[in-house]
């Protein structure tokens, strides 16, 4: 086997290692550089490049270069620039001008190999003399040729995946973007119900975030949170087609009036039905956030497990910002009346597992346990006595075991 041979096998060997690598990894350059490596080594060349084609700058961007003093990149003359025109088939016009340029800027270029793939120059090899000083054989330029069909495809891969993760990046910005204006649509429609309801400040508001607080205690995931914040802000959303007056009536309101009041789940399920929103559900928690666990609950007199999760947790959300703030005709309740109410009521106006999930989240915060607190934050920072957390702990102890439905 002869010398010449014996290196072009050996080459090839490394080239088919190569096309592993480039398969693999994810540091292109690295490929490039190491197949530049490769192939110098085997020539016994002391200069070579590999750089990438531009088209649209008119520019050649060095990927892996030795011995070129560290060319990083190329900006083509404006009269050699290609014209950006026609698909296909300018591979070799654009060559012909690069290689020009190369020869005329950059001295030591020996062999100047295109890279091709599909028709389109994706950039050059550039290789210069070799040690020995001996001219290239028909092999070594073959040997050249093949580097390049590797470091081509290579190139167009990365080419292509760059420009996938583009598009994904951009899809994803706009997902977000879409997402942020969707919540800042929801919120505003929060502060449209609270403003007809001029007793019920911020009600929507603190209901979203104790639901979001519940679900988390519930162990619900991250997206399920954020949809169950929103269906907090937006369950009363049909009150904004009640009469003002009924809603703002400062007495307790007659039967009429209340059968009035009582469309508001329906009616808001049919104002969010037709949204296309990014979390299911919503529009069920806007209609079931009055139905109650006994059956006694409104529109539909659903019971416990006919009742949509969320629903049943924006209902007892709902229910304790009510008691703990004031009404016109009723100052809010203590906080030991609350925790009393809880003990008749679960089970039967609320879901026993959500007043606990509720509880324990209180519980946490008015112990310091977590930061932020903000639930104690909404409620003021004296409304939780101190005094009445034993009632709150055995509340907790008695719904785990089951006992407070009797007691
Ligand atoms: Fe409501």
């Amino acid at each position: 086997m002869s010398d010449s041979t014996r290196m072009v096998l050996h080459a090839f060997a490394a080239l088919a290692d190569l096309g592993e690598e480039i398969a693999e990894t994810s540091d292109f350059e690295e490929m490039v550089r190491s197949a530049l490596h490769v192939v110098l080594g085997a020539m016994g060349i002391r200069r070579g490049a590999v750089a990438e084609f531009d088209r649209e700058r008119g520019a050649l961007h060095f990927v892996a270069a030795r011995g070129y003093d560290d060319a990083r990149a190329l900006d083509l003359s404006p009269k050699s620039q290609p014209t950006a025109n026609g698909n296909g088939g300018h591979a070799a016009q654009d060559f012909a001008r690069v290689e020009r340029e190369l020869r005329e800027k950059l001295s030591g270029v020996e062999v100047v190999t295109p890279l091709v793939v599909r028709g389109e120059l994706v950039g050059v090899i550039l290789l210069g003399g070799k040690a020995s000083g001996e001219q290239f054989t028909q092999e070594e330029k073959e040997l050249a040729r093949a580097l390049g069909r590797h470091v081509a495809v290579g190139m167009h891969n990365h080419r292509l995946l760059r420009e996938v993760e583009r598009r994904a990046e951009e899809n994803r910005n706009l997902y977000e973007s879409l997402k942020g204006s969707y919540k800042d649509t929801v919120r505003a429609f929060a502060a449209a119900i609270d403003c007809k309801d001029k007793y019920t400040q911020g009600h929507s508001e603190r209901v979203g975030k104790y639901s979001e607080i519940i679900a988390r205690e519930m162990g619900w995931k991250d997206d399920e949170v954020e949809a169950i914040a929103i269906g907090g802000y937006l369950h009363d959303v049909g009150k904004l087609v009640v009469d003002r007056d009924i809603i703002n009536a400062p007495y307790r309101i007659d039967a009429k009036q209340s059968s009035e009041l009582n469309r508001h789940p329906a009616a808001g399920y049919e104002i969010l039905r037709p949204i296309t929103h990014p979390f299911a559900d919503i529009p069920l928690m806007a209609r079931y956030h009055h139905e109650r666990p006994d059956g006694r609950g409104y529109p539909e007199g659903l019971t416990e497990e006919q009742i949509p999760p969320g629903a049943r947790i924006v209902s007892l959300a709902d229910s304790f910002d009510a008691m703990t703030t004031d009404r016109p005709y009723r100052r809010r309740r203590t906080f030991e009346e609350v925790v009393a109410d809880f003990r008749r009521n679960a089970g039967r106006q609320f879901s026993t597992n959500v007043v606990l999930a509720l509880c324990r989240a209180l519980l946490k915060e008015a112990r310091g346990e977590t930061r932020p607190r903000h639930m104690i934050r909404m409620l003021g920072k004296d409304y939780v006595e101190e005094q009445t957390l034993p009632a709150l702990v055995q509340l907790i102890a008695d719904l785990e075991s089951g006992s407070a439905a009797t007691v």
